[in-house]
């Protein structure tokens, strides 16, 4: 496993994150417990999660994800170890001020994380989108109090449009506060436009660390679905939403028949191919088994030459296809 340095920060992470919105919602404790071994045995050291995750399915509640890891945390005594991501904004009751971003809400939430991570500091603490009614001075002032208590290490942004992002990182440079060191946006092979149009220049200006989020269209890029043939999983709809495109169909075309060249699977080929963007830090991973974790992981020792990005890029670029749509 390689690390990499996480944007300007000063620590190294591994070339992919295990992200947890199946855990507590479609693997249950001792399966996400057995996921998380395996993956620091494969060398994974830093982790995603997010209060709000666990909510999904029979039984669930927001918080779930957060519980499950920690108490995997406490049974391996290995908080030192790793690299905790967690996020907030989401509902986490009917209360209206259990929401957001607002100083009241940071607090509250963060003390919420840390007592299911059952951990005194979270290492990246991201906002789970930006919070259009709370002021950005507000929350920049309320991360660097708690950056400056030591309860959290730095803040990230997940879901910001370009210009919210760039507003925090102003607001933070006028009036000398901690900034956004870290985002989280969403970024694959079909879903490139709002990244490389917007993202991608600020992150390259600002030396900000990107752990990206569904490498694999939430499953949709490894060829298990068809616009005649569904899985069986709860993601249907929400993959259906997503990427069911003429073009993204398209696009599954040359990933097969470069997955085939190279003897390797087409999830392996997309995780590849976003590993393989300079701008990006590591991807973020989703799976629901072992063989998918080891599977997943092993994206990492796949080198895509010039002749194979160029083939996937101009399957999947979106500038080309704006052009056609005029
Ligand atoms: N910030 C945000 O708003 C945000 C949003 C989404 C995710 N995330 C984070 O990013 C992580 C990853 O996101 P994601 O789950 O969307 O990632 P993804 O890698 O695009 O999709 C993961 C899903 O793909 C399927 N899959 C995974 N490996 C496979 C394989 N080898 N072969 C066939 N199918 C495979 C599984 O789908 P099935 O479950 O259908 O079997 C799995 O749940 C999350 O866990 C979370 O931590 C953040």
């Amino acid at each position: 496993m390689k690390y990499v340095k996480l944007g300007n920060t000063g620590i190294k992470i591994s070339q992919v994150v295990l992200g947890s919105t199946n855990m507590g919602w479609r693997i249950d404790e001792k399966q996400s417990h057995k996921m998380m071994d395996k993956a620091v045995e494969l060398g994974i050291n830093a982790f995603d999660t997010a209060n709000i995750y666990g909510k999904w399915g029979e039984g669930g509640y927001p918080g779930r994800s957060e519980e499950i890891i920690g108490n995997w945390i406490k049974e391996r005594g290995n908080r030192e170890d790793i690299v905790l991501a967690t996020k907030l904004y989401g509902e986490m009751s009917e209360n209206v001020n259990d929401r957001g971003l607002s100083r009241k809400h940071i607090h509250k939430a963060l003390k919420g994380s840390m007592k299911r991570l059952q951990t005194d500091w979270v290492d990246i603490y991201f906002t789970h989108t930006f919070d259009a009614e709370t002021p950005v001075e507000e929350t920049m002032r309320t991360f660097t109090a708690l950056i400056e208590q030591g309860k959290i290490h730095y803040a990230g942004a997940s879901n910001h449009p370009a210009w919210r992002i760039m507003e925090a990182l102003w607001v933070s440079d006028k009036y000398g506060l901690e900034r956004y060191e870290v985002l989280q946006p969403v970024y694959n092979m079909a879903k490139r436009h709002t990244y490389e149009q917007d993202i991608v220049p600020l992150v390259e200006k600002y030396q900000l660390g990107v752990t990206s989020y569904s490498p694999l269209g939430t499953g949709f890029l490894t060829g298990r679905y068809g616009k005649e043939k569904l899985p069986e999983t709860p993601r249907v709809e929400g993959v259906k939403r997503s990427y069911f495109k003429d073009r993204n169909f398209e696009t599954l075309k040359t990933i097969k028949k470069i997955a085939k060249e190279k003897e390797v699977t087409m999830a392996q080929i997309a995780i590849s191919w976003v590993v393989h963007q300079e701008s990006i830090t590591a991807p973020i991973i989703g799976a629901n088994t072992i063989e998918q974790l080891e599977e997943n992981v092993g994206a990492l020792d796949i080198k895509l030459t010039k002749n194979d990005l160029k083939k996937l890029d101009e399957a999947s670029d979106w500038k080309i296809l704006d052009e056609l749509s005029r």
